[in-house]
């Protein structure tokens, strides 16, 4: 194949070797190829109904294209440097396979148009994949929600132990906070599935297109209806990496609880030794470096938020070659995402919990402080007194060193009159959580219904 370049017309000078390699993405937006091809076979095909291109032309223009998507696919394709993007490799190849009616193939569009399509072609596809992706993270959550949903745990703020809570029900709050996650993912598809081509350079086409035809054929809700907006706009592109942040930052808080409660000094949960590695040095260690890893990913993820908005931020209309920058940060962002997703969610199944450490951690720490002082109010006190008294109770137990659920009754009066024998049931861990027996509450009974409704959500 030729490695003439393209545009060479009104050059006199061939390029300078290093501008040449500086300015190529070709090295990095191959992986465009499959949607560049079927961009361009719609492409043709609508011109060829528009009598723009005969049929006989079209068929060699699709015929080619679906040889060269086969050399591509099977890595018999030689990209090169100095046809500078996937659009003119795949174009030359084209012409050196077909002759004239691959130099005709350009007709009416432009690489502006063409990029800012292949882009969104390959993004709606990884959309759909990331949102599978999700969604089977989300089941892995659930079936562990349901196998722990009595399994008390102190639930925390300030990272103090606060009031217990039932496992099932901690990891049904990383379930919603996926679900949100998905909304975004399936809310920035609306935006991404536009289509440009048409645009051509910046301002449409002298030639009589049909737009509407190839959005159709391309399955594109519509085309864009402003051709200065459609080969510039990458905004599409920074809502996905702000979604896929988001995202980062939601398993980069899951991991790190992972990571605390995994640890000697928590011991809630065992992570099977699939997801840890040892250490050269010191013999005892497994290390949780998979959550570790994930958590270190948000950072690369949230730059490539930030390496995007600054790309586009003072653009002036239409396309600039700032904007072939767009795709290394997408790319990066949409492995990183996938592949976290899909080691998140083998992870999940194969976690142990350990109830019983789970459990004296809760009775550290007085987190049914907050039960005896609703029970003081079931009993008539006022809530800021009753306030005031399991402090006072509190601060006794710490000299004591005791939980509440260890004082005698009569101990317990000293502090309040009101208190009687039952209040012991209300001190339980169990009692606790059961008690919360509201939607969006922590009790087991709850907790299962949640799941429940959950299912049906994302079946
Ligand atoms: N490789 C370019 C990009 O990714 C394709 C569009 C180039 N257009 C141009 N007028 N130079 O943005």
């Amino acid at each position: 194949m030729s490695d003439k370049k393209l545009w060479a017309g009104r050059f006199a000078e061939p390029t300078d070797a290093f501008v040449e390699a500086f300015t190529a993405s070709v090295e990095f937006d191959q992986r465009l190829a499959p949607y560049d091809i079927q961009g361009s076979i719609a492409h043709a095909t609508m011109l060829a109904r528009q009598g723009i291109l005969s049929e006989q032309e079209r068929d060699d223009i699709v015929d080619g294209l679906l040889r060269i998507l086969a050399r591509i696919e099977a890595g018999q394709f030689r990209w090169s440097v100095a046809l500078e993007d996937v659009h003119m490799n795949i174009e030359a190849a084209l012409t050196e396979d077909i002759g004239i009616a691959g130099k005709k193939l350009h007709t009416g569009r432009s690489r502006n148009d063409q990029v800012a399509t292949d882009v969104r072609l390959w993004l709606r596809a990884e959309l759909a994949e990331i949102r599978i992706a999700i969604r089977r993270l989300q089941h892995a959550l659930l079936d562990l929600a349901e196998r722990e949903a009595e399994t008390v745990m102190p639930g925390f703020t300030h990272l103090q132990t606060a009031q217990p809570v039932t496992f099932g029900h901690h990891m049904m709050a990383w379930f919603e906070m996926l679900d949100r996650d998905h909304d975004r993912m399936a809310d920035c598809a609306v935006r991404v599935n536009v289509m440009p081509l048409g645009a051509a350079a910046l301002a449409g086409t002298t030639y009589p297109i049909d737009r509407r035809y190839t959005a159709e054929l391309m399955a594109f809700d519509h085309p864009a209806e402003n051709s200065l907006d459609a080969v510039s706009d990458r905004d599409f592109a920074i809502e996905f990496a702000a979604a896929a942040s988001i995202l980062m930052m939601h398993l980069s808080r899951m991991s790190e609880e992972l990571i605390l409660w995994s640890s000697a000094q928590f011991h809630f949960v065992t992570l099977s030794d699939s997801f840890c590695t040892g250490s050269s040095i010191m013999p005892q260690k497994k290390n949780p470096d998979v959550p570790e890893l994930i958590r270190g990913k948000s950072g690369r993820v949230f730059g490539h938020l930030m390496a995007l908005l600054t790309l586009m931020k003072s653009q002036p209309l239409a396309y600039n070659k700032d904007n072939q920058e767009d795709k290394e940060p997408l790319f990066d962002a949409v492995d990183n995402i996938k592949g976290s997703l899909k080691v998140f969610a083998a992870m999940i199944p194969a976690i142990s919990c350990d109830r019983d450490a789970m459990r004296l951690a809760t009775m550290r720490g007085f987190a049914t402080a907050t039960d005896l002082a609703d029970y003081l109010v079931r009993k008539g006190i006022p809530f800021r007194d009753a306030h005031e008294v399991v402090g006072k109770s509190v601060a006794y137990c710490v000299q004591k060193g005791c939980d509440l659920a260890d004082l005698e009754l009569a101990e317990l009066q000293r502090f309040s009159p009101a208190i009687g024998a039952d209040v012991f049931e209300f001190l339980t861990l169990e009692g606790s959580v059961a008690a919360r027996d509201h939607i969006g509450g922590t009790a087991p009974a709850q907790v299962r219904a949640a799941i429940g409704r959950a299912r049906l959500r994302i079946a």
